[in-house]
C-alpha cells in the first residue's frame, strides 16, 4: 500500500475527511504545538516576512505562523483541493494567509518570492523530495531560510518489553503508510544537495500521553494492513488491538514518536 499522504489530490473523499480531522486533531495536542513553536522561535522573520508552507494540509502551521509578530503574509500551497477548501474555511477571519492547490515539485511562484519556507511532516510522504528541495530553494530569496520538521519514523515504537508483538503491527505502519521512514537520517545531505547551507538537526522526542496517543491508531491501521494481506488471522489482527486497549487500561501504555527539525540557509544561488 502507497503512503496515503503522497497522493492526497486523489485519494477516496471518505478517507481525506478522516485524514482532515486527524491533522487538525493532531496540531491541537499541546505537545505538537510545543514542538512547532519550539522550531519556528529558532528562525529570524523578517519584517513582514513572507511564508510559504509546502503541504500545509488544512493549515494549522499556517494559522500559527500567521499569528507570530512581524510576519506579513503566510501562503499554504497542498495537492488536496478538500484540505485547501477545509483551510480555508478554517482560516477565514485571518487575513495574512491563503491557501492554494498545487504541488511542491511545481510551485506557480516566482523566484526569490519568500523569505521562509516550511515543510512540516511533508518530506517523509514524498516521493520527489529533490525536486521539492529545489523548487523550495528557487523560490526562496537569497538569506533565506528553510524549516524542516518530520517525523524519525524509523525509530517510532510501542515496545515495553523484548520482543513486544505489537512491534509488528509498528512495522507494518511504516511499510504501509510511511514512504520514506528514514528520511531525517539523509535529511543534512538532501538540503545540502539542494544548494541550502544546513544548521544543526535538533531532535524533539514526543512521549505520547495516553489519551493523545496517535500511535494506538498505528497498531489498528497495522494490524488491519497485516490482516488484508493475508500475512495474519484477523483474529490475530483484533488481538492485536485488544492488547493496545488493554495497555490503555491498565495504564500500561507506552509511546515514543521522535521528531527531528532542521533549518537551512539560501545562501547563495
Ligand atoms: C502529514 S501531512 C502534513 C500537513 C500539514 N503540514 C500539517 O502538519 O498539518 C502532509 C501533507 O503534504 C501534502 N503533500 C504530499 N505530497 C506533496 C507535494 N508533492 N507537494 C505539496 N504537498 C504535498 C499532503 O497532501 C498532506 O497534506
Amino acid at each position: 500500500m502507497p503512503d496515503m499522504f503522497s497522493d492526497m489530490a486523489n485519494a477516496d473523499p471518505a478517507i481525506v475527511k478522516v485524514f482532515a480531522d486527524r491533522l487538525e486533531e493532531r496540531a491541537r495536542v499541546p505537545a505538537q504545538q510545543a514542538m512547532l513553536n519550539d522550531y519556528l522561535a529558532r528562525l529570524d522573520f523578517p519584517d513582514r516576512a513572507r511564508v510559504l508552507e509546502v503541504g500545509s494540509g488544512t493549515g494549522p502551521v499556517c494559522r500559527t505562523i500567521a499569528s507570530l509578530d512581524g510576519v506579513g503574509e503566510v501562503v499554504g500551497v497542498e495537492p488536496s483541493a478538500e484540505f485547501v477548501r477545509v483551510a480555508n474555511e478554517v482560516s477565514s477571519g485571518l487575513d495574512n494567509v491563503r491557501f492554494e492547490v498545487g504541488n511542491g515539485s511545481a510551485l506557480s511562484f516566482d523566484d526569490d518570492s519568500f523569505d521562509v519556507v516550511v515543510m512540516h511532516t511533508l518530506l517523509s510522504h514524498v516521493p520527489d523530495r529533490s525536486g521539492v528541495l529545489a523548487e523550495a530553494h528557487r523560490v526562496l530569496d537569497t538569506g533565506g531560510q528553510l524549516a524542516v520538521f518530520d517525523a524519525d519514523f524509523a525509530a517510532s515504537t510501542v515496545s515495553v518489553m523484548a520482543d513486544d508483538p505489537l512491534e509488528r503491527c509498528i512495522d507494518a505502519f511504516r511499510e504501509g503508510f510511511v514512504h520514506d521512514p528514514y528520511l531525517v537520517r539523509h535529511l543534512v545531505a538532501d538540503v545540502t544537495s539542494a544548494g541550502f547551507e544546513p544548521g544543526p538537526m535538533v531532535s524533539h522526542g514526543l512521549v505520547e500521553r495516553p489519551d493523545e496517543a496517535f500511535l494506538v491508531g498505528w497498531i489498528e491501521f497495522g494490524a488491519g494492513v497485516l490482516a488484508a494481506d493475508g500475512r495474519i488471522s484477523a483474529e490475530l489482527a483484533n488481538a492485536y488491538v485488544a492488547e493496545a486497549q488493554r495497555r490503555l487500561d491498565a495504564g500500561t501504555w507506552f509511546s515514543f514518536w521522535p521528531f527531528v527539525s532542521l533549518i537551512a540557509r539560501n545562501g547563495s544561488r
